[in-house]
């Protein structure tokens, strides 16, 4: 696109902490879309790796941590120096998205972050039982939050591709499969109107299903763990517990499986690792595949914002939802070197940028399952080629996750004072609009396929016949 839109002035100082892969990438999508005093905009990362980027732009940049302990004095001056509404764009690691938020909404400022993120330490806390390292257990916090602090300065919670964009290709695939199984309905307006949509089409649950098929010029050598994206946030999401949204028609749980004491109640976790744990899933360019059921937040929020609940409160309809998630070859291979040394990580750690790939796509999307029609794919299929031609500083992975922090920050600067929100609850259409440019090839796919196809096998197999869409069938064992 020759001429890139400018949606937005930000009138105070930009204040983005995390310069890794996505800050990295985000940079050039802020430059190019909004309008900003670049005298005020400032990095915070205690990595001055690509401090170059910043230099050359005469960007400030601290090198610093931001802690539990220094966050509010670092933060508050530079978030209100000058005047005008600061926006605060969380892309690091080990920082607390809930504390954060609460200090930008005191002063004002707007926030937008990819994940609930913790204060370092909570991941790998051995003195903290599985369902308190839980991703439902970080996002019950936000989740408290907003609803003790209800509207107010607006704070967009989990927003790059998964989670983020693909809530919104939930609703998209849900409008598509209305309309080519009959269903005639106008676009549902609120929470309630999607999920009995959902429920309409008996959709019984969704995959956030994804193949990164980006490939390097080099071999990964051993001992040492290669990813498209954070390696940092892969490892600590990957010894989480398995998550899922836990649909109303499951019938079956492993023994493994724990339901939760508090909170909205829709999601169940498994005492075993997510990265760990394989599902059978599907994507359009490799079909049937395995993918890793490793947590995130839209399994939680999805399985939340599509429940049905009667009048006493009982959840009488929820969909399934969890990630399924191939990653680069090399990093499947990262993590099985990982988990053979019971969960130790690699001696070294490697973020592979747009210019060690050789080819490939990262095919993210949501597969939407049990309806009149199975099941449909529906996503992104952007290749390292594209983005190249896109923006620069990314490989296609980021670029479908910077591309949704720049929808939410669009939808921020229109929406300032929405409180703390969740990409379901953002406005879908708008913030497509906005990403689309940046997505490649955006499509919708049927298929036939089943978990229980070519089922069993050679051995026997513990199924259920009788529901195809059982998590049963889905999960490896
Ligand atoms: N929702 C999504 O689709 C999605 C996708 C990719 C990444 N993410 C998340 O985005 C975040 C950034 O990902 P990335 O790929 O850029 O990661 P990265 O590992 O490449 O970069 C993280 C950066 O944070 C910095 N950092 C570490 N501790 C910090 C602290 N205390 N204060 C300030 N900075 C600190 C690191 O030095 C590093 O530069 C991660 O939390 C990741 O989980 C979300």
């Amino acid at each position: 696109m020759a001429n890139w839109p400018v949606y937005a002035t930000i009138t105070g100082p930009i204040v983005m902490i995390g310069f890794g892969s996505i800050g990295r990438g985000t940079l050039p999508l802020i430059e190019r879309h909004f309008n900003y005093d670049k005298a005020r905009m400032v990095v915070i990362d205690p990595s001055d790796a690509d401090r170059k980027l910043l230099d050359e732009r005469g960007i400030r940049f601290i090198q610093t941590a931001v802690t539990r302990e220094n966050y509010r004095e670092l933060l508050t001056p530079l978030l209100t120096a000058g005047g005008g509404q600061g926006f605060c764009v969380n892309l690091s690691v080990d920082t607390s998205s809930v504390d954060l938020m609460k200090l930008t909404r005191e002063l004002g400022a707007l926030y937008i972050d990819t994940v609930v993120e913790p204060w370092l330490g909570f991941y790998f806390d051995d003195t903290a039982g599985p369902a308190a390292r839980s991703n439902y257990a970080l996002r019950e916090t936000a989740r408290a939050e907003a609803a003790a602090n209800p509207g107010g300065t607006t704070a967009v919670s989990c927003c790059g591709a998964n989670p983020g964009m693909v809530s919104w290709f939930v609703k998209k695939a849900l409008l598509d499969i209305a309309r080519d199984t009959g269903v005639t309905t106008p676009e549902p307006t609120d929470r309630e109107g999607w999920a009995a949509l959902a429920q309409t089409l008996g959709v019984k649950g969704v995959h956030i299903a994804e193949r990164d098929t980006q490939r390097t010029k080099k071999p990964k050598p051993m001992d040492v763990f290669w990813n498209t994206w954070s390696v940092e946030g892969f490892i600590s999401e990957g010894l989480q517990p398995a998550e899922l949204g836990w649909g109303t028609h499951e019938t079956w749980m492993p023994d493994n499986g724990r339901t939760h004491e508090q909170g909205c109640g829709a999601a169940i976790y498994l005492l075993q690792p997510g990265a760990n744990t394989r599902v059978r899933t599907w994507c359009p360019t490799p079909g049937a595949q395995y993918g890793f059921l490793v947590t995130h937040n839209e399994s939680i929020s999805i399985a939340d914002y599509f429940t049905v609940r009667d009048a006493a409160g009982k959840a009488v309809y929820r969909p399934t939802c969890h990630y399924a998630y191939h990653p680069a070859n090399d990093a499947v291979l990262s993590l099985h070197e990982m988990f053979g040394r019971a969960g130790q990580r690699q001696a070294a750690i490697h973020v592979l940028d747009e210019t060690e790939i050789v080819d490939g796509i990262d095919e993210l999307g949501v597969l939407v399952y049990g309806h009149g029609k199975n099941a449909y794919w529906y996503g992104s299929q952007l290749s390292i080629e594209e983005a190249r031609k896109l923006a620069p500083y990314q490989n296609a992975t980021g670029l479908q996750v910077s591309s949704a922090v720049l929808a939410g920050m669009v939808w921020a600067l229109e929406n300032p004072n929405a409180g703390i929100v969740e990409a379901d609850e953002m406005d879908w259409r708008r913030c497509l609009e906005v990403q689309m440019p940046y997505l490649g090839p955006v499509n919708g796919y049927y298929t036939d396929w089943t978990p229980l196809d070519h089922r069993p096998g050679l051995f026997p197999e513990d199924i259920d016949t009788s529901d195809p869409w059982q998590f049963r069938n889905v999960l490896v064992r």
